[in-house]
C-alpha cells in the first residue's frame, strides 16, 4: 500500500528535533510527513529538562557553542510564532542560571571558565557565597562562590513538542505516528520510499532524526551511525516555598524552578541500552542531590519521576547533515544533553541543508568525522 506519494520529504523521528525540522520545512514551502514509532515527543522530549543552557552544556569554546548560542537567539522569536501559530504558550521564561562552586577546587574551575565564557555576549556575574545567599536564600551555605548568567533560560518542552505539533499539523504536515520503519525502497544511491508497519511513504529526501533510535535506523541504509541511548532518570519535587528562583547547577546535577510551584531535579547520566525506566537507585541520588543543594527540600515531597533516553555520540556532538553515499538522505541526531536547546537552529539549518543542498554551518557535525 502506498500511504503517501505527495511529500517532498519524510523526517523519521517525531521528537523535538524531527518536529523542528518539519516546522522550518513547512515555513519554506516544503511538502513534508512524519512518521514516528510513538507519539510525538514521547521519549526524550518529554523527559527533557526544558534547561536552554549553552554555556553549561558547551563546557568549552568551538562550534557547538556557536551553534547553541544561535539556537537560544532564536527562542523568543520561536516562542512567538508557535503562541501564533499554535495558540499554545511554550513556557518560554527567562529564568538565569547559577553555577555554583561547593569548595576550593571548584571556584578555581569556576573562574577559568570565566575567560570563555565571558566572549559570548552573555551577561555573567561572578558572585561571591554572601551574593549567592542574598539572591537565593534557600541555597545550601556551603556555596563559595557562582556564576549568574543572566541570558540563560528555560522552556516546558511538552508544551514546546505540543506547540510544534499544532503549528505543523496546520501548516499541512502529515503526521503518522504509531508506525514502526521497516526499511526502505531505494534505487542507486537514492531512498525512494520508506516501508513502514502502515505502508509504504514516497519521499524525495530522507531526513532520520529518530534520535537514541537513529543507529539502527541507519544501519538498514548499511550506514554506520554511532549514536547510543544515555540515560538520564529526573525527579519533581513540591514545596511550600519558592525553593529557588533561577536554573542551579551544582555537585553534578541540577535544579529548576518550575511555573507551578515544583522544583524538578537531574539528571542521572546512564548506559543501560534501551532500558527507559526510573530506579529506586536513582531517584534516591536525585532527592539527595535535591536536599544537597537546597537543604528545605530534604523534605520535600517527589511528585512526580521520569526517565528518558539521549543520543550520545562519541564525541558528545550531534550529527548534522547530509549522509555520504546516498544522494537523498540527511540526518540530525546525537543532540545529547541539548535537545531542546539546539532543536531550532537544527530545524532552520537543516531545512536549508535539504532544500538548498549544503550548509556550512553543518560541516563541523558531519556523519563524515566518524570514518567508513
Ligand atoms: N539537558 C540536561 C540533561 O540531559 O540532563
Amino acid at each position: 500500500m502506498t500511504r503517501d506519494s505527495g511529500s517532498d520529504v519524510v523526517v523519521v523521528g517525531g521528537g523535538i528535533i524531527g518536529c523542528a525540522i518539519a516546522y522550518y520545512l513547512a515555513r519554506m514551502g516544503a511538502g513534508v510527513t512524519i512518521v514516528e514509532q510513538g507519539e510525538i515527543g514521547c521519549e526524550s522530549t518529554g523527559a527533557s529538562a526544558g534547561m536552554l543552557v549553552p554555556l553549561t552544556e558547551a563546557h568549552c569554546p568551538g562550534p557547538f557553542l556557536d551553534l547553541a548560542l544561535a539556537s537560544l537567539r532564536m527562542f523568543p522569536e520561536l516562542a512567538n510564532s508557535l503562541a501564533e501559530e499554535s495558540g499554545i504558550d511554550v513556557g518560554y521564561r527567562p529564568t538565569g542560571s547559577l553555577r555554583l562552586a561547593l569548595n576550593e577546587d571548584e571556584e578555581r574551575a569556576l573562574r577559568r571558565s570565566l575567560g570563555w565564557q565571558g566572549l559570548t555576549g552573555l551577561a555573567l556575574h561572578w558572585l561571591s557565597g554572601t551574593e549567592v545567599m542574598d539572591l537565593e536564600p534557600q541555597l545550601t551555605v556551603r556555596v563559595s562562590a557562582a556564576i549568574l548568567t543572566e541570558g540563560e533560560h528555560q522552556v516546558e518542552p511538552r508544551r514546546l513538542i505540543q506547540g510544534l505539533g499544532v503549528a505543523i499539523r496546520r501548516m499541512g504536515v502529515a503526521l503518522h505516528s504509531r508506525v514502526t520503519v521497516r526499511g526502505f525502497h531505494t534505487r542507486d544511491d537514492w531512498v525512494r520510499g520508506v516501508i513502514t508497519s502502515d505502508g509504504d511513504v514516497s519521499c524525495r529526501y530522507l531526513v532520520l532524526a529518530a534520535g537514541a533510535w537513529s543507529g539502527r535506523l541507519s544501519r538498514r541504509l548499511g550506514v554506520n551511525l554511532p549514536v547510543r541511548p544515555v540515560r538520564g532518570q529526573m525527579i519533581s519535587m513540591s514545596c511550600h516555598d519558592p525553593a529557588i528562583n533561577h536554573l542551579v547547577f551544582g555537585v553534578g546535577g541540577y535544579l529548576l524552578p518550575k511555573a507551578d510551584g515544583t522544583v524538578w531535579t537531574g539528571a542521572t547520566m546512564e548506559d543501560v541500552g534501551f532500558r527507559s525506566r526510573t530506579t529506586k537507585k536513582g531517584v534516591a541520588w536525585l532527592r539527595r542531590l535535591s536536599g544537597t543543594l537546597v537543604p528545605p527540600l530534604k523534605s520535600g515531597q517527589i511528585v512526580g519521576e521520569w526517565a528518558g533516553l539521549r543520543p550520545g555520540t562519541p564525541d558528545g556532538l550531534p550529527v548534522l547533515g547530509s549522509v555520504p553515499g546516498w544522494a537523498n538522505v540527511s540526518v540530525a541526531t546525537g543532540h545529547f544533553r541539548s535537545g531542546v536547546l539546539l532543536a531550532p537552529v537544527t530545524g532552520m539549518l537543516m531545512a536549508e541543508q535539504v532544500l538548498q543542498g549544503r550548509c556550512d554551518q553543518l560541516e563541523p557535525f558531519s556523519i563524515s568525522r566518524f570514518g567508513k
